[in-house]
């Protein structure tokens, strides 16, 4: 199928549909930029969770776990940078009052700008093409010149006089918890150079224009993973990182063809070098999925200057005393699950009509295995059933209790969840009319429709 906005809506109407993603404070006409994960959806969402979090801390050594706590002391925000350079270039329309992201348009009408340009630089791209871009929704020309807006969002934490002086914010991003735990880590873990610390956690931007589903929202939530290294020992782990964030992503089962690097053109000050991974979203194209940054001692340095808290390493073997540099993997997991979802969607021909499956790594799919009865009004068949559901249920948990309907329409509300197998129990499992195949029952291959019999006592390791 095209990579295209109607393969998007498809997607968009499937995640409601079936109880994966809907669109927050729905009942009050929504509120933008702000997503609800339904029971499939948070299902989905753990497993990649879960997968992520093996990969980056049960199979590596030396990497450490946190989980900080989200809001954070103001000064957090003016070391990182966010207080002052945390902005995307705003225009809004004369006419109609829209706001739009002027980096963005401009690289719709292929000119190249990033948020990390001044105000003045954006604004002589804009004039050199205002004649291209039209407002989304009036379609006038008429836009106020860009200015910079910051994107962190306030809260009133604990400032009780209504003023609105010293604001606490919410995160910006999660990877400062990470930086402000650092030194607990050294102390409570006493880690060795390279170390890293991982989290996984929530962000707030105030995004101009939250669009394209779960790509670009206005709450979001991070899978960061820092790697704390030597100075100038940065090159060959960073090579290492990314080469594994890489074979992550295949080994989740995505794609290899919907994936590719970019290395970004225009560095932070302070980055030694910088790559994203993009993944070929629908309606969108290639666009960034994670970043992985190699950013010296930049986050610590500043902490160190705002907090006065020494946040140096002591090499146990000279005694030299130095800032680590760092090597960051970010990547937003509603864009992950966008990624997972679209790389797993298909329509195909099944049995002489068009069916939707999702062909979701079995480790990722909301449930392992459907158990059914044939028929719903046969007590004898719903008793087997709920045997085998129940003793499956105990040993992996996200078994699915599917009656509803013929087979066949089990069978494809299934396949549209992701759910690899389908256990159906029938006159067979009885031994009524075939003996020989008293307790087996027939499993269901998602990916090819084919039928095969097994017998009950060895479901749970055929299942594994
Ligand atoms: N600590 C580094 C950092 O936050 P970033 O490139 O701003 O870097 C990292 O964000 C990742 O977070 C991105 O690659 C993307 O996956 C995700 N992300 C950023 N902004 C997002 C948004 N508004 N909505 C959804 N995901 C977002």
């Amino acid at each position: 199928m095209e990579n295209n906005a109607e393969k998007m809506e498809k997607i968009v109407s499937l995640c409601k549909r079936r109880g994966f993603v809907f669109q927050g404070s729905e009942i009050y006409g929504g509120l933008a930029g702000v997503f609800d994960y339904g029971p499939n959806g948070v299902e989905l969402l753990n497993n990649i969770k879960k997968a992520w979090w093996k990969a980056n801390v049960y199979d590596k050594e030396n990497y450490f776990g946190i989980d900080s706590g989200m809001f954070k002391h103001p000064k957090v925000w003016e070391a990182s940078g966010h207080t002052s350079g945390f902005s995307d270039p705003l225009a809004e329309c004369r006419e109609c009052n829209t706001r739009i992201r002027v980096d963005k348009e401009l690289e719709r009408v292929g000119v190249t700008a990033d948020e990390k340009m001044s105000e003045a630089e954006i604004n002589q791209l804009f004039d050199s093409v205002r004649d291209k871009i039209a407002c989304p929704k009036c379609g006038q020309k008429n836009f106020t010149p860009a200015k910079a807006f910051n994107l962190l969002v306030k809260s009133n934490l604990g400032d009780f006089t209504s003023e609105g002086t010293d604001p606490v914010y919410l995160p910006g991003e999660a990877c400062q918890g990470i930086y402000l735990n650092y030194k607990n880590i050294l102390d409570s873990m006493s880690p060795k150079l390279p170390f890293g610390i991982v989290q996984i956690g929530k962000a707030f931007r105030n995004e101009i224009s939250p669009r394209n589903f779960l790509f670009r929202t206005r709450e979001l939530e991070q899978a960061d993973t820092q790697l704390f290294v030597k100075p100038n020992e940065n090159k060959d782990a960073y090579e290492q990182v990314k080469q594994d964030r890489w074979n992550w992503y295949l080994s989740i089962g995505i794609k290899e063809e919907n994936l590719q690097w970019k290395q970004h053109d225009n560095l932070v000050f302070y980055a030694s070098d910088a790559w994203d991974i993009m993944y070929n979203f629908p309606s969108l194209g290639f666009d960034e999925l994670e970043g992985v940054h190699d950013r010296t001692n930049y986050d610590l340095t500043q902490h160190m200057e705002f907090s006065g808290v020494d946040q140096r390493y002591t090499d146990g073997e000279t005694g030299e005393k130095y800032i680590p540099w760092i090597l960051e993997t970010s990547v937003g997991l509603g864009r992950l699950f966008l990624a997972v979802i679209s790389d797993a969607y298909h329509e195909e021909e099944m049995d002489g009509s068009t069916r939707v499956v999702l062909k979701l790594h079995k480790d990722l799919a909301p449930y392992r295995v459907a158990v059914s009865p044939l028929l719903k009004n046969k007590p004898e068949l719903v008793e087997k059933a709920r045997e085998v559901f129940v003793a499956l249920k105990k040993e992996f948990g996200n078994v699915a209790w599917d009656d509803n309907g013929n087979v066949g329409k089990r069978y494809r509300r299934q396949d549209e969840i992701g759910t690899p197998y389908c256990i159906v129990i029938d006159f067979d499992t009885l031994g009524e009319e075939n003996p020989a195949a008293k307790d087996t029952v027939t499993v269901r291959h998602r990916d090819t429709g084919e039928q095969e019999r097994v017998a009950i006592s060895e479901l749970t390791s055929y299942l594994r």
